[in-house]
């Protein structure tokens, strides 16, 4: 069972993070960096800003993935929820000030439906979602690539990268009618609005969403 859970992350994490070419496409939360009403952005295609942004995503997946899986060997699923619990927004905030050095003003997850109402999606990221949808294929071996965005309004750079779901993923998010009971009960417990479940391996999850320090950060700060 460990080595299973550690085997699936670990294959996740190296599918999330393959480096991917960036694809050119022609179409244009809560502890969020800009505020809610800013709702224009640009698509853009910069190979330097996306290979920061994967390294962000990275870094907050592989925190996450990392703590889940040490809970998870120690006292399986519940254990694992308890600790998703109480210490997912910790460890997301700690992330977010280790990387501020780098120039990241921020890093947060979304859901295409959420577990935890502080992971919702805001306006842009949701028309993210919806292309990382439009482009998604549940048999293909690779998410689409990650998406840099520009928002005119603030002069703030954005990367989107998708988070599909692995087998690991499904004690918790799959089919309600496989979760275990207690893990249910758990969920329900903490989560009274959980939306989060029902998905099949492959599914796009949701993204890890990356704020660039900015305008003067942006680029002035990259090492
Ligand atoms: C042990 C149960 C468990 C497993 C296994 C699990 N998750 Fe979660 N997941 C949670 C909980 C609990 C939350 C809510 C955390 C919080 O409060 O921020 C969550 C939240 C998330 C979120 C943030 C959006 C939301 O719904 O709040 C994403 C994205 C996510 N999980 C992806 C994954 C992926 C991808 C995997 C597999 C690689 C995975 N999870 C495995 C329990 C789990």
């Amino acid at each position: 069972m460990k080595n299973l859970f550690f085997d699936s992350v670990s294959r996740v994490v190296a599918l999330a993070f393959t480096i991917l070419p960036v694809v050119g496409i022609k179409h244009a939360g809560a502890q969020d960096d800009v505020p809610h009403e800013i709702v224009d952005f640009e698509v853009q295609d910069d190979g330097e800003l996306a290979q920061r942004g994967r390294e962000a995503a990275a870094a907050l997946f592989g925190n996450l993935m990392g703590r889940l899986a040490e809970a998870m060997s120690q006292g399986g699923t519940e254990a694992a929820i308890r600790v998703c619990q109480s210490e997912a927004q910790a460890l997301t905030g700690q992330t977010a000030a280790e990387l501020a050095k780098k120039g990241i003003a921020s890093v947060r997850r979304v859901g295409v439906r959420v577990r935890n109402p502080k992971n919702l999606p805001d306006a842009i990221d949701r028309k993210i979602l919806e292309d990382f949808l439009a482009r998604w294929n549940p048999d293909s071996p690779q998410p689409p690539a990650g998406q840099v965005i520009f928002l005119p309004q603030t002069g703030q750079h954005r990367y989107y990268h998708p988070v599909p779901v692995a087998a690991s993923c499904l004690a918790c998010h799959g089919s309600p009618s496989n979760i275990e009971p207690k893990t249910a009960a758990l969920i329900e417990k903490f989560y009274p609005e959980d939306k989060a479940v029902g998905f099949a391996e492959g599914d796009l999850r949701g993204a890890i969403v990356v704020g660039f320090s900015s305008p003067q950060g942006t680029k002035a700060q990259s090492e």
